[in-house]
């Protein structure tokens, strides 16, 4: 398999704090930083598979403003290819709270005017939805168009993967259109009701998305602890890619997932794919911010040739 990926979701702009722990109501308390850049885990996503070298286009909504300005600027300097209408609605924004000490962190999103993507504007974009190699949608844009974008990807026979982030109840039928779902721990435990403490929990979280209509496998990431891949059949614990010192996991998984996607593209098996999106995902939590923080090939090969 080889082609391009197309990716739906939200674009926000980050505004990221640095401080030693987060306030208390009623509190003010001093923050070490603050910084601004391109966020929305689609778009980050986006970025990430370009930069890897995927061919991908970015089916969203943004604004005619200077956030909306600032998704255009990211996309056109990592190569991705906008599928996006400009509507008169203010471009939205994350609060991101980032603790100094581990570099974890915390999110607020309001998607702006991503929250008013409907189906009938995915609709609008069936040709590079269907005519993708490998979709890729999450959870910050409303259910029905990311429902749409999965059925459109599978009428035209690409590969699907839903990153469900943020956690959310799925609709009925949607993990049958889905051949990947890329939980974190707790996502997992939110679609499952099991929570995630190691590599067994892991995978009977993925045992049960399979019995609930999954198609393919389950990859529950588990941050420091790396990855799981569940398909039933094959389960292989993938180690995290360590390559120098954490800054901020800030958008880590969205590396995991472009990666993933793009190498998926390329026609490389699940397992490897997967390994390819946690060396994008280790490279990218050695620096700060989301989509600023994506590497690009040359990085991602030079750690998967070290391994
Ligand atoms: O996954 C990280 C992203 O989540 C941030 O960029 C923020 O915008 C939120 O969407």
């Amino acid at each position: 398999m080889s082609g391009h990926v197309a990716i739906l979701g939200v674009f926000v702009a980050d505004t990221t704090y640095r401080a030693e722990r987060q306030p208390r109501m009623g509190e003010t308390i001093l923050g070490r930083s603050f910084a601004l850049g391109p966020g929305g885990k689609g778009s980050n996503q986006s970025v990430a598979a370009a930069r890897a070298g995927a061919e991908t286009h970015f089916v969203s909504r943004i604004g005619r403003d200077t956030f909306g300005d600032m998704a255009m600027r990211i996309w056109e300097e990592a190569g991705v290819t906008p599928a996006v209408s400009r509507v008169d609605e203010a471009t939205g924004a994350a609060f991101i709270f980032v603790e100094a000490s581990s570099g974890d962190n915390a999110i607020i999103i309001a998607p702006g005017a991503a929250g008013g993507l409907s189906p009938a504007d995915v609709e609008a974009q069936a040709k590079v939805i269907g005519g993708a190699a490998v979709f890729v949608t999450q959870l910050e844009q409303p259910m029905d168009a990311a429902m749409r974008g999965l059925e459109l990807a599978r009428a035209g026979g690409a590969v699907t993967i839903l990153n469900p982030a943020p956690a959310a109840e799925l609709p009925d039928g949607m993990l049958a259109l889905c051949d990947y779902v890329t939980p974190n721990e707790s996502e997992a435990e939110a679609l499952t009701g099991i929570a995630i403490r190691d590599q067994a929990s892991a995978r009977a979280a993925g045992d049960a998305l399979l019995a609930a209509g999954l198609r393919r496998a389950a990859i529950v990431t588990m941050g420091g602890q790396g990855v799981l891949y569940h398909s039933g059949t094959r389960s292989v614990a993938i180690p995290a890619i360590e390559v120098g010192p954490l800054v901020e996991t800030t958008g880590a998984g969205d590396a995991f997932n472009g990666g993933f996607a793009a190498a998926l593209a390329e026609g490389r098996d699940p397992v490897e794919a997967a390994r390819f999106g946690c060396a994008v995902a280790g490279l990218s939590v050695t620096r700060p911010g989301a989509a600023a923080s994506m590497p690009i090939r040359a990085e991602i090969d030079a750690v998967l040739s070290r391994l």
